[in-house]
């Protein structure tokens, strides 16, 4: 099952707030995205992230109003970088990125922060991207 993003933010929401009343709000905290977002879009099979935007910060959700989901960008040095779909290889929902590790609300898988599964019932890691960077911009390439 497919779930849109307007629908995956809902549904969450409600989530989210239904652990909180019942005191789980320590796991619901993990379960959500907590990382900053940079919204953009996506040209000729490739989105710009300006370099400037993983100033002094490790990882951020990049949002891209024509992609059904969105991307985890991963700083590992200055010069290399990581981005992944955030799209769970179990069932294809919408993954929620945390401080310590990428989650699926649906069914419990687990990924870190290189896209391999720690938590199953997923096998697969999470698709990694083509990135490349210059003095001003990260490249993110899109396979269609
Ligand atoms: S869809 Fe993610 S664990 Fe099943």
């Amino acid at each position: 099952m497919k779930l849109s993003r307007r629908s995956f933010l809902s549904n969450s929401c409600k989530s989210c707030g239904a652990m909180m009343l019942a005191g789980t709000i320590a796991s619901t905290l993990e379960s959500c995205n907590t990382l900053a977002v940079y919204k953009t879009s996506l040209n000729n099979n490739e989105i710009l992230v300006p370099v400037a935007e993983m100033l002094d910060i490790q990882r951020k959700i990049i949002r891209a109003s024509n992609l059904e989901y969105d991307i985890l960008l991963v700083k590992k040095t200055e010069a290399l970088y990581t981005a992944m779909v955030l799209k769970c290889t179990h069932e294809d929902w919408l993954l929620s990125a945390g401080e310590k590790s990428i989650n699926c609300t649906a069914h419990g898988s687990v990924f870190d922060f290189d896209g391999k599964v720690l938590v199953g019932p997923a096998i697969n890691p999470l698709t990694i991207l083509q990135t490349h960077i210059n003095q001003t911009n990260i490249h993110i390439k899109i396979n269609n």
